[in-house]
């Protein structure tokens, strides 16, 4: 969660922040559409902290990095509560930066629902949420002014179409390493892999369990997978809905003995750093980016809403772009590795 406030002034409460200017057309017509459009200038400031969903990955520890940059770059002042990938302490932060009369909240939403009751209060409190990197499910959207987030079924879709192309008509069962049970991520990469490999009879499912988007339990879980499956012999391709589990996954399978990116194909999302370093070792095989830069965009929706009443539209859709060992991982990885990953 992100939240910006007014440099060198004591908070505004909601109830002291004063409504637009009526004069404004573009204004009142923002404020028909959004009801949380309040101020009509964005305040600034250079001072910064920080908010984030938690630590569970090299990716969630590079957004949180850019984000700190991009509002830097802006001038804007972030803080950032670190919820440790609980609902309730996301719920806790929002309520607090509500008392406290931000002008803004980012929300990454470690889960898709329950959201509502919290919502309505931002907004009632008319402080306008921006959703970054996963969406929520709501049959009100007007309690987020946009949200910023990639397309994730159709990362699952790359994942598995890249394996299709590669195992070619050969028999393939796969284990899955899902993320986070309840992230919109995580239900929608495995939509969309499931999607791809549903129209190849050869490519088979075999196994499928979270590993939370953590390296740890990525290692963990691809353990019980091998175990069961006759020490990884049976295992053709894993799937992992980040690159953190699968480095862990990567760790367990040469634990076990065999070859990962050879005799376990690893497919997996986000692009960090060290999945190109496991490119270099030939022990992945396929990675679909997610932009850590998140922020920018929100940050850019924000001002244009805030100073000239525009309306962003209500996704604003990051690329989603597959990488595999022959698009020169040396100089990905260097061009990446100062991001904050
Ligand atoms: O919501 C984005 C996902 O969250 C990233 O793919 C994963 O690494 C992170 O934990």
């Amino acid at each position: 969660m992100i939240l910006l406030e007014e440099a060198g002034r004591r908070l505004k409460t909601a109830r002291e922040r004063k409504p637009h200017d009526s004069q404004n057309f573009s204004c009142r017509r923002a404020h028909r559409a959004h009801p949380t459009h309040g101020n009509h200038r964005l305040r600034r400031q250079s001072d910064g902290r920080i908010p984030q969903i938690g630590s569970e990955s090299g990716w969630r520890a590079a957004e949180t990095s850019v984000s700190k940059s991009e509002a830097q770059k802006r001038n804007i002042t972030l803080k950032i509560a670190d919820a440790q990938q609980k609902q309730e302490n996301q719920i806790k932060a929002i309520r607090s930066f509500v008392a406290q009369g931000v002008d803004a909240i980012f929300l990454a939403p470690v889960v898709a629902t329950g959201w509502d009751a919290v919502l309505n209060e931002a907004k009632d409190a008319r402080i306008p949420v921006i959703l970054l990197d996963r969406d929520i499910e709501t049959a009100n959207k007007s309690l987020y002014l946009t949200a910023v987030t990639s397309d994730s079924v159709h990362e699952g879709v790359v994942a598995g179409e890249w394996l299709a192309k590669n195992v070619g008509t050969k028999p393939c069962n796969v284990v899955e390493l899902q993320g986070t049970v309840g992230a919109s991520v995580a239900t929608n990469r495995k939509k969309g892999f499931d999607e791809a490999i549903a129209k190849h009879s050869n490519i088979k499912m075999i196994r499928s369990q979270t590993g939370d988007f953590t390296r740890a339990k990525g290692k963990e879980v691809t353990e019980s997978f091998l175990k069961a499956e006759n020490g990884g012999k049976n295992i053709c391709a894993l799937y992992a809905h980040n690159d953190d589990m699968a480095v862990g996954a990567i760790q367990a399978i040469k634990e076990a003995g065999l070859k990962p990116g050879k005799d376990v194909l690893i497919v997996s999302i986000d692009a960090v750093p060290d999945i190109f370093k496991a490119f270099i070792a030939s022990e992945a095989n396929a990675t679909v980016e997610l932009t850590p830069n998140m922020a920018g965009p929100a940050f850019d929706a924000l001002i244009a809403f805030k100073e000239k009443g525009t309306a962003p539209p209500k996704w604003i859709q990051t690329e989603s772009k597959l990488y595999t060992p022959t698009d020169d991982p040396q100089k990905i990885y260097d061009s990446k590795k100062g991001l904050g990953y």
